[in-house]
């Protein structure tokens, strides 16, 4: 299987939306030599032992895949860190335990000099794609990579495109202007 850091980071941002979350900041910081990815969310957020459970690569709570018996997204990100010289971290809070803020944020960072560190992959395609999720919630998306670096937030490129009481990007041509505007702030 060919996957790509892209891949892996997009795995993570829908689990914050299937947690229900409705705001999500993306920030992916990127040099010569590393690139760095946080994922935040306010979604339902883990207990202890649903941590525990979510970064055992033979656990899977085979609710949404019940022919799968090993779980992929979190332990498959912690151990390609851990195979390649780079770094993770999970922390999260259940919405109702009633200390400190809900949510779930992970971090990871990759050596990109290590032969064995997947490739980066499509940044603003991974971008395109969480960004345009059935539905209505608010994501912050951060690039920083050598000698440019950006924000943009869902709702100002859904008012942009005349989109705001929509909510989401729904048609062809929306996301294709989506596309091509992602792709201009890379230049
Ligand atoms: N951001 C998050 N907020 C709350 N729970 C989460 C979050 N990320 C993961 N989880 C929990 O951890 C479990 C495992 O996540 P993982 O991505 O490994 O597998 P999955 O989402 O169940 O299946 P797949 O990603 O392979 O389709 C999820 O089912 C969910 O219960
Ligand atoms: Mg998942």
């Amino acid at each position: 299987m060919h996957y790509t850091l892209c891949d892996m980071f997009s795995d993570l941002t829908q689990n914050s939306i299937e947690a229900g979350a409705d705001t999500i900041t993306v920030d992916i910081e990127q040099t010569e030599t590393s690139v760095s990815c946080c994922i935040e969310d306010n979604g339902k957020g883990m207990s202890p032992e649903q941590l525990k459970r979510a970064t055992d690569p033979f656990y899977t709570d085979g609710i949404k895949h019940p022919h799968r018996k090993v779980g992929l997204g979190i332990p498959f990100l912690i151990q390609t860190a851990e195979e390649t010289g780079g770094t993770w971290s999970i922390t999260s809070d259940v919405t109702d335990n009633g200390k400190g803020a809900p949510g779930t944020r992970i971090s990871c960072s990759f050596d990109l000099t290590n032969i064995d560190t997947p490739p980066v992959g499509d940044v603003t395609g991974f971008f395109r794609q969480i960004l345009t999720f059935p539905g209505s919630y608010e994501m912050i998306i951060t690039r920083e990579a050598p000698g440019f670096g950006y924000t943009v937030r869902r709702s100002d490129l859904l008012e942009a495109l005349g989109l705001q009481d929509q909510g989401e990007f729904a048609d062809a041509n929306a996301l294709s202007l989506l596309g091509q505007y992602l792709e201009s702030l890379e230049d």
